[in-house]
């Protein structure tokens, strides 16, 4: 299984967002999450389109845009042509989630599905054979820098099962409150896309993009 981190730059300073992307880049994380807030979906309003397209050129990584946005289709024309890779929407916020996904994949992105932590894994049983990844947030959309959620531990291992048993190779996306304390046992648990904001970001980038990088080794 492939290992991927994720760092996300809500975390980074926007001052700086071209060398904060090409710091963790050059270490060697594998996408650069991209967190997008409408202030509906959830309290907060984040980035668009023109702050993404602004740093696309200083990265060749996957662009992995996370839309915690109502009805996130109405971007995702949009979102592709700023630079995103992949398309992750809400299940919450998509009335009719297979069109959503449909869009995102006629666009040519790969397309993901999160859930919010109280949302079942088994709310994706009819999409999974369609979608690229899963992010499974553990923590409450909206802000960085908040604490684990621990019950997302197993429901982690239940999507693992339910993705084992159709033989799909649908990634598993973990989001919010990651760090090097708990990353293993999200790695034991069946995830292997590890989403970090202040765990990368506050205080050396690149060296903790690294120390990632080798409990990540330990497992491939
Ligand atoms: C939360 C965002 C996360 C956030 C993670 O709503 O989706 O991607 O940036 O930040 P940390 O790793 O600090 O919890
Ligand atoms: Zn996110």
């Amino acid at each position: 299984m492939e290992y991927i981190l994720a760092p996300s730059i809500l975390a980074a300073d926007f001052g700086n967002l071209r060398s904060e992307v090409e710091t963790v880049s050059r270490a060697g994380a594998g996408y650069i999450h991209i967190d997008v807030m409408d202030g509906m979906f959830v309290p907060s309003i984040s980035f668009g389109m023109p702050v993404i397209q602004s740093i696309r050129s200083c990265t060749d990584k996957v662009f992995d845009v996370h839309m915690m946005v109502e009805e996130p289709g109405r971007y995702a024309e949009a979102m592709k042509a700023a630079g995103a890779d992949l398309l992750c929407v809400h299940q919450e916020a998509c009335r009719h989630l297979d069109r959503t996904i449909q869009q995102i994949k006629s666009l040519g992105m790969k397309a993901g599905v999160a859930l919010n932590p109280a949302t079942p894994a088994e709310s994706v049983e009819w999409i999974l054979g369609e979608v690229d990844m899963v992010l499974l947030m553990s923590v409450n959309p909206g802000f960085g820098g908040q604490k684990f959620i621990p019950y997302v531990l197993e429901k982690v291992k239940r999507l693992r099962a339910m993705i084992d048993e159709r033989g799909l190779s649908t990634d598993i996306q973990v989001d919010g409150g990651v760090g090097l304390d708990n990353a293993e046992s999200l790695l034991k648990a069946g995830a292997n896309i590890l989403v970090a904001g202040s765990a990368v970001y506050k205080g050396d980038a690149a060296a903790n993009v690294e120390a990632f990088l080798k409990l990540f080794a330990q497992y491939s």
